[in-house]
């Protein structure tokens, strides 16, 4: 496997795929790699060439007072990792070759309405961070495909709409969400739960299962769910910070006759913000 730090090494090796005839599929992570993560290289295996990891601990995604410091960092593990599962080439630069003159201001990508509700809402500035790194990832490393977990599913809205609106020629590919075998989604950030703690956080995906279930069922009341679904994750000991249901196509709040729904929660535990999502598909 090979390992290129700087954005030189990445330029060269790209270019060598291209002569030689190789399509690139971009995973992008910020490391501290678990199944998940090992789940979008092999689908970035499948669908080019070759796959290209990626690991930044991207520094413009993280608020004033967030984990930014903490954030996990595990170089060695990550890449022994991707060398294991048959990677062909990891991009591991540091902040001062992705941000050569800082961090303040630079030049931002932003997606108008889906970048400041729900997550974005309390984490101002989060997704134009998000969506700056993956839109400067996407111009080094010109992938034809790039793979993102869907457990971040506002996350894979904002990149699937940057990637339209910048007119990148890179294929989206969404992820399905790797779960614990208790139905917790697998994320770096569990690392910050204590025993007791992490025995609390399988409500999170069972709340949203019950929530799912319901509009299965029929139940239309979409408040009442909302409210309902809050309550259970508060009696545990979750800070619910949103439980919604919503339009998978845009994050709005549905209207009569959606089908394609989206059931989202976040909620903090401890040290650790969790954040999941279930899928509906209603019945004509
Ligand atoms: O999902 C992540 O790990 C990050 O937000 C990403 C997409 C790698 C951008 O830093």
């Amino acid at each position: 496997m090979e390992t290129l730090t700087t954005i030189a090494q990445l330029r060269a090796w790209r270019a060598a795929c291209a002569d030689a005839g190789r399509t690139v599929a971009l995973a992008p992570t910020m490391g501290n790699l678990h199944r998940g993560h090992l789940e979008l290289v092999a689908l970035a295996q499948a669908e080019a060439s070759v796959a290209l990891a990626s690991i930044f601990v991207n520094p413009t995604q993280f608020g004033e007072h967030e984990d930014l410091a903490s954030y996990p960092r595990t170089p060695v593990v990550d890449i022994e990792r991707l060398r294991a599962v048959g990677c062909e080439a990891v991009f591991a630069p540091d902040a001062a070759a992705m941000y050569p003159d800082g961090c303040e201001g630079v030049t931002c990508v932003e997606a108008p309405g889906l970048s400041d509700i729900l997550c974005g809402a309390s984490r101002p500035g989060h997704f134009v961070g998000v969506a700056t790194v993956v839109a400067k990832l996407f111009n080094l490393a010109q992938p034809e495909v790039a793979v993102f977990g869907q457990k971040d599913f506002q996350q894979l809205m904002v990149i699937r709409r940057l990637t339209r609106d910048l007119n990148f020629p890179v294929r989206i590919v969404g992820a399905p969400i790797v779960r614990e075998a208790d139905g917790l989604a697998m994320s770096s950030r569990n690392r910050y739960l204590d025993a007791e703690q992490r025995a609390i956080a399988p409500t999170l995906y069972q709340v949203l299962g019950d929530t799912a279930a319901a509009l299965r069922r029929g139940e239309a009341g979409h408040a009442d769910l909302e409210a309902r679904g809050m309550a259970r994750l508060c009696a545990v000991g979750l800070r619910a910070d949103y439980l919604t249901i919503r339009r998978r196509e845009d994050l709005a709040r549905p209207a009569p006759g959606d089908r394609a729904l989206v059931v989202l929660a976040a909620a903090y535990l401890g040290r650790a913000r969790l954040i999941d999502n279930v899928t509906v598909d209603l019945a004509a």
